[in-house]
């Protein structure tokens, strides 16, 4: 197993920097584009095998270090009894926002193992089919960030819905946040328990918060989901000659004695860095709007970092790409541990060539 990944997580030593790219399982890729002529959005990600599929063509296609579970953040969310829809036009749709108690309370909080079940088996088959090539990587949207789809009813310019209720009824908000993030706790649960060997949690949106916002809106949340499953490894690591409760499948992470890594992504961190860094992940997803050591420096020296090349940088001639490639490189060299990433999810239109290109950059520039 290439684990290169994993111990840049930890950070441990590595012979190379890392790479995998945010969204690399995408409209970009023509294998991608085939299989979506087939089948509509939603349906590819509850079909496992054809999940798995399009989980592992980027593997093929671009060389990087690890896979991330072909899904989307706003499938809990329809578990949770919302009525989702995706527009080509408009992205993600919830035809029923959240706006009441009433709506809040009719919220369920799902079992992955049954309304979920279908992203369970689709981490069990691509346990078995990526076994000794690259870790698996699972994700979860963070409760803000799942928050503002819920309350908006989709993508939004200001998120003024979403303050309102925060500012105007904070016990809606909190009542929210609640449910989503036991939700949230239950789903990340199901997925390591499944195998996958580290967890993504993706707060796309925290940045539109005012840093006091940050600190009492959206942190405490995302501490509670990171806190409850470092207490779950605990229990499972300190039980180390008792059978565990449930069986581990086959290919499964449940090792005593290892933890899973946790990242978590904030878009816009800049400003919220000093707060971020008492999360209680492993490692910290940095967009481009910062020069990553400077990052490094607020995050201090017991956490990895992730990213964080511009998006739109994959548009440039390639040695220009191979210049920022460096940048970052030599702007890392102090971090306890990093993984080479984009600063937010690779666009549909990105030349393939470039992002292949990308991936072989940080692997000859960083080796040791
Ligand atoms: O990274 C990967 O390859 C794994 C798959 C993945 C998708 N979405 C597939 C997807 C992951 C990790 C996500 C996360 C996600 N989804 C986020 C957080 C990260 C980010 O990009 O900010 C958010 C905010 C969403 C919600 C979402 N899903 C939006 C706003 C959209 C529409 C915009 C767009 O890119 O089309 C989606 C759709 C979506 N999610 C697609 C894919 C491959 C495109 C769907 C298609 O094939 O038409």
């Amino acid at each position: 197993m290439n684990d290169t990944f994993l111990k840049a997580c930890r950070g441990e030593a590595v012979p190379y920097t890392p790479v995998w790219i945010m969204r690399q399982a995408g409209r970009y890729l023509k294998q991608y584009q085939k299989i979506r002529k087939k089948v509509d959005f939603l349906t590819l990600c509850k079909t496992p095998e054809l999940a798995a599929e399009v989980t592992i063509q980027p593997i093929d296609a671009l060389g990087v270090d690890a896979a991330i579970l072909f899904s989307d953040i706003l499938i809990p969310v329809e578990a949770m009894g919302m009525n989702l829809q995706f527009s080509e036009k408009k992205g993600p749709v919830f035809t029923k926002p959240i706006r009441d108690m009433a709506s809040i309370d009719k919220l369920i909080i799902p079992e992955p193992e049954e309304t979920l079940n279908f992203v369970l088996e689709t981490i069990k088959i691509l346990c078995r089919e990526l076994s000794n090539r690259v870790p698996l990587i699972g994700f979860s949207g963070a409760p803000f960030t799942l928050a503002t789809y819920m309350i908006e009813g989709g993508t939004s310019k200001n998120f003024l819905q979403t303050k309102k209720m925060i500012f105007q009824t904070p016990d809606l908000y909190a009542a929210l946040m609640d449910k989503i993030t036991h939700t949230v706790t239950k789903y990340l649960r199901a997925q390591i328990r499944a195998g996958v060997q580290a967890v993504q949690l993706f707060d796309t949106w925290a940045g539109v918060l005012s840093p006091r916002d940050y600190r009492d809106f959206a942190l405490p949340y995302v501490k509670r989901v990171i806190e409850a499953l470092r207490s779950e490894q605990s229990t499972v690591n300190s039980q180390q000659s008792a059978p565990p409760p449930t069986p581990p499948p086959r290919g499964g992470r449940v090792r005593e004695g290892v933890k899973t890594p946790i990242i978590y992504f904030v878009g816009e961190c800049a400003g919220l860095l000093e707060d971020i860094k008492n999360c209680g992940a492993d490692v910290i997803g940095i967009d481009w709007r910062i020069n990553i050591d400077e990052a490094i420096k607020s995050l201090g020296s017991s956490i990895s970092v992730q990213g964080n090349l511009d998006p739109c940088a994959l548009f440039l001639p390639k040695e220009k790409i191979e210049d920022r490639v460096k940048d970052i490189l030599n702007r890392t060299s102090s971090a306890r541990g990093h993984i080479f990433n984009l600063g937010h999810g690779v666009l549909p239109e990105t030349p393939v060539e470039n992002v292949v290109a990308v991936v072989e950059m940080v692997h000859r520039l960083s080796k040791k």
